[in-house]
């Protein structure tokens, strides 16, 4: 063998051992190396007590997740003063005992969810390359499996939690009285803003919203309403990232650079508005706790919960 071609079959072989390392550390540990991520939110009022809200979002639960259900369990004992759910717990048709073992001790505190498309359908199996188009995530209708939904949803309103799919509702978090308003999952066209739409009531500290998916339509229209916080999940923060770059996709019409986070929105943000006006909301999007079973690697984008202490203005 001449010497430029084995140099060329080294460099290869380096390039090709590069690859399977990545793999293997995105898939064996990144995936399992639960982060618990804190923000500090100032939009209640001048003068007021802060209070912490905990969101879990994207478990995309297998039954044999022992590991993502007791590291869940554990974040109760941070003791917050309200609970999250922002959807896609489900990741298999027998999900739901172990997926309502991981929220049991976080049910002692109120809380509220929304679902997200996999809370009804399950996984099915997808071309990686898909990862990187817009509609990944996207159940083709032919091969839908129907998840139980509605015993995901007895068992978490059975803890107490609030279902904001399309709906709006007055809750107390700490000393204060927050509305909160929330709509079903905008990525699969099941988003009803419009029932439950209207002013942020003037005599709470806050107006909260909650949706799975953070569609423009669905951003725009809660701020728009006047709400100071919108909390979602679904982007997965991309769920490959390139270090000091940031998420690729973010399997909806939102911008790359809000895939995970704390960022402004305002009515407009995504296009025709780019500069921001004075009146904003705070968006917060998890980069969420799992993986599709399909794809399942994060690389630069740790599994994570949040926790967000909500502070004066
Ligand atoms: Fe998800």
């Amino acid at each position: 063998m001449t010497s430029p071609t084995r140099t060329a079959l080294t460099a290869l072989a380096g390039v090709a051992a590069t690859g399977v390392a990545g793999v293997a550390y995105a898939g064996l540990v990144e995936r399992n190396w639960f982060a618990l991520r804190e923000a500090t939110v100032p939009v209640l009022p001048p003068g007021s007590e802060p209070v912490r809200v905990l969101q879990v979002s994207d478990l995309h639960l297998m039954p044999n997740q022992r590991r993502k259900i007791e590291w869940v369990r554990g974040l109760a004992s941070l003791a917050p003063d309200f609970v999250v759910n922002s959807g896609d717990n489900l990741a298999h048709l027998h999900a739901v005992p172990p997926l309502l073992r991981a929220m049991e001790p976080l049910m002692d505190f109120p809380g509220a969810f929304v679902l997200g498309s996999n809370d009804r359908f399950g996984p099915v199996p997808k071309n990686p390359a898909r990862y990187l188009t817009r509609n990944y995530a996207r159940p083709p209708k032919d091969d839908r499996i129907d998840l139980p939904v509605d015993e995901l949803v007895d068992g978490l309103s059975a803890g107490g939690w609030a279902d904001l799919d399309n709906v709006r509702t007055t809750v107390e978090i700490g000393p204060h009285r927050v509305e909160l308003v929330g709509v079903d999952d905008p990525h699969i066209e099941r988003d009803r803003y419009a029932v439950v739409s209207g002013p942020a009531a003037d005599d709470v500290a806050l107006t909260m919203g909650l949706v799975h998916a953070p569609y423009q339509r669905v951003l725009d229209a809660m701020t728009a309403d006047g709400a100071g916080l919108i909390l979602a999940g679904h982007t997965h923060g991309g769920q490959l990232a390139v270090p000091f770059y940031g998420a690729l996709v973010t399997n909806c019409d939102l911008d790359t650079r809000r895939a995970k986070g704390l960022s402004r929105w305002w009515p407009g943000a995504g296009g025709n508005v780019p500069t921001q006006p004075e009146q904003t909301a705070y968006l917060h999007v998890s980069a969420g706790l799992g993986t599709s079973p399909y794809a399942p690697v994060r690389f630069a984008c740790r599994p994570e919960a949040t926790l967000l202490t909500l502070v004066s203005r």
